[in-house]
């Protein structure tokens, strides 16, 4: 199994979080420890690092090269538990910078078992923690054929996501699918055309796979916890790999600058309808460096905003 995760735009990020070194910071996707790694790498001995993972490897990862790392804190759990573990802490409105580098990462793709991948045969799994939660076989099984439609269409803005819904409905009337081979197989024979440039299953693993981590729900729930956290000053980074994820980020951090809106001529605006978020310079992309070096980046978007002083 492949152990390596390239950072994503790191020399950005590093940039974005003005790493200050007894400053306290979060990585809420710890994954191979990529960026954690090079945050550490420019803390000093009073600085300290809180990682959230949900992934049993991925923490197993840590453990065994992280191990002996006494300013890392590692929440086994999803980052939905951000508030808790951070006022556990004692952190309230002092963490100096937070991180989200969303998505899956490369280990979990390129391991088959993880059923994540239709270009390798395996299980149809697609759970970042597969002790937790239904797995995309599960799903499949039992899914109402048009949930199964409006899955598709909404976290993959699939075109024939009925045409896709029908043949799985038709398919686990003869035999349940169990493996990433047969369903991308079926998505394909279920397509009328075919698109040169994607494997015609992209779109419905990306799908399939957002739905059952429940990947949007989750960054919608701690974006407000993260602001919460942040102390003044504080910054926070977010790299996201699809549209549907930019764009929820991009509304929160606008609406967070903006507050609610008030009639124009109030005379004092109330302390509690200032900007919790300010925007931090325009939305970075991967150099064409980076993208050739790794094909990942190619779709990643840092956004960055500041909690204000
Ligand atoms: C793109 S990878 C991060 C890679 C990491 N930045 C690195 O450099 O190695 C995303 C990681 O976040 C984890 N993850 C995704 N959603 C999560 C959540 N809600 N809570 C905790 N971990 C999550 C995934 O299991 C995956 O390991």
């Amino acid at each position: 199994m492949s152990e390596l995760h390239q950072p994503v735009l790191l020399a950005p990020v590093l940039e974005a979080l003005r790493i200050r070194e007894d400053g306290i910071y979060i990585d809420g996707t710890f994954g191979r420890g990529g960026h954690s790694a090079a945050l550490l790498g420019r803390l000093g001995k009073g600085g300290r690092l809180l990682v959230f993972e949900k992934d049993p490897l991925a923490v197993e990862f840590a453990t065994h090269h992280f191990g002996e790392e006494s300013r890392l804190t590692m929440h086994h759990g999803s980052f939905t538990d951000l508030a808790g573990v951070v006022s556990g802490l004692g952190w309230h409105a002092k963490v100096d910078g937070i991180l989200f580098d969303l998505g899956v990462s490369s280990p979990q793709l390129d391991d088959a078992r993880r059923g994540f991948s239709f270009q390798k045969d395996g299980p149809l799994d697609m759970r970042m923690n597969p002790d937790s939660g239904t797995s995309a076989a599960e799903w499949l099984a039992q899914a109402p054929e048009q949930e199964i439609a409006n899955v598709l269409w909404r976290y993959g803005e699939e075109r024939f996501s009925r045409r896709i819904a029908r043949a799985i409905v038709r398919r686990r009337e003869q035999s349940p699918l169990t493996t990433t081979g047969e369903l991308a197989a079926l998505i394909r024979s279920a397509m009328p055309g075919r698109d040169s440039h994607k494997h015609p299953a992209t779109r419905s693993f990306q799908a399939i796979r957002i739905f059952i981590n429940r990947e949007l729900e989750d960054l919608e729930a701690v974006l407000p916890m993260a602001v919460e956290a942040l102390a003044p000053g504080g910054r926070l980074a977010v790299i996201s790999f699809h549209s549907l994820e930019d764009r929820l980020v991009k509304r929160f951090i606008r609406d967070q600058h903006r507050g609610p809106q008030l009639p124009p001529d109030l005379p004092i605006v109330p302390k509690a309808y200032a900007p919790r978020l300010q925007p931090v310079g325009k939305p970075v992309r991967a150099t064409g460096d980076e993208t050739a070096e790794n094909p990942r980046a190619r779709s990643a978007i840092l956004r960055i905003a500041e909690r204000p002083t």
